[in-house]
């Protein structure tokens, strides 16, 4: 599964050159995409790697003024059990790294209550808020413009994890979906939702991955051993921003 059509991998140099390229796509395509839209919908990863993306966006001007932000909502595809307020809050992550440095009504950000009593109602409750956004009824499901994703070196994404029951959802667009290593549930939007996107970022660094990053990229196709390789757009675009490190065990590009 190396390049195709509706999929490019980029290998870059180090995590800073990596996130430059993925924010120089990310101003490419929003630029694109309002030209003939209102509003830009964006679902945000959550982890380490996309602080420094969020951080460069907000942080160098060149890049954060050719952001309308008032036009891009921001949703995102994976939140932990936790607080807004808790350290490992995917919101509070982007929040601080992005969020918080720009001029977006509040309005446009649509986070996971990720705190409420009851996770099934939580994660229920955010499916109301996407299909209210999108104007979308029982049955079908939103595009969003652009999903970032990572990988964890188990081969997740999102948190949709190994031998877990939200693999197999074909319905819902949201779930609290129960990790056993966790003990805990995490909240993540669906395969139906993913793969419904217009245009997917996957940005992966470190060496850590790189042995999973290369069954994922150079493996039998038709086997699916790890939940990303059921990341599989039906119109939508693929595109994997890698570091050396990760990429460190790939064949040499022809
Ligand atoms: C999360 C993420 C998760 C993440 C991977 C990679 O909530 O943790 O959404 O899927 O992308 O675990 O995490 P790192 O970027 O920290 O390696």
């Amino acid at each position: 599964m190396m390049n195709s059509e509706n999929q490019k991998i980029r290998i870059l140099a180090d995590p800073g050159a990596m996130s430059r390229a993925a924010a120089e796509t990310i101003i490419g395509r929003i630029s694109e995409c309002l030209q003939t839209r209102d509003v830009y919908t964006m679902a945000l990863s959550g982890g380490s790697t996309p602080r420094r993306l969020y951080s460069l966006l907000t942080n160098e001007a060149a890049l954060r003024e050719q952001i309308p932000w008032e036009r891009i909502h921001f949703f995102w595809g994976d939140e932990r059990r936790v607080p807004a307020g808790h350290p490992d809050s995917n919101y509070l992550m982007a929040y601080n790294a992005m969020l918080s440095k720009v001029p977006i009504p509040s309005t446009n950000i649509h986070r996971i209550h990720a705190e409420d009593a009851d996770a099934d109602e939580a994660a229920a409750d955010y499916e109301i808020e996407i299909r209210r956004f999108f104007g979308i009824e029982a049955g079908q499901i939103p595009q969003f413009n652009c999903v970032l994703l990572g990988m964890g070196a188990d081969g997740h994404t999102a948190s949709l994890f190994p031998a877990t029951s939200a693999l197999v959802e074909t319905k819902r667009l949201v779930v609290a979906n129960w990790v056993k290593k966790f003990q805990s549930h995490r909240f993540t939007l669906t395969l139906p939702v993913f793969n419904n996107a217009a245009q997917i970022l996957f940005l992966v660094s470190g060496e850590d991955k790189a042995d999973t990053l290369k069954a994922v990229l150079e493996g039998d196709s038709k086997t699916t051993r790890f939940p990303v390789q059921l990341i599989q757009p039906a119109h939508g675009e693929v595109t994997w921003f890698l570091d050396h490190s990760a990429a460190s065990r790939l064949k040499p590009a022809d």
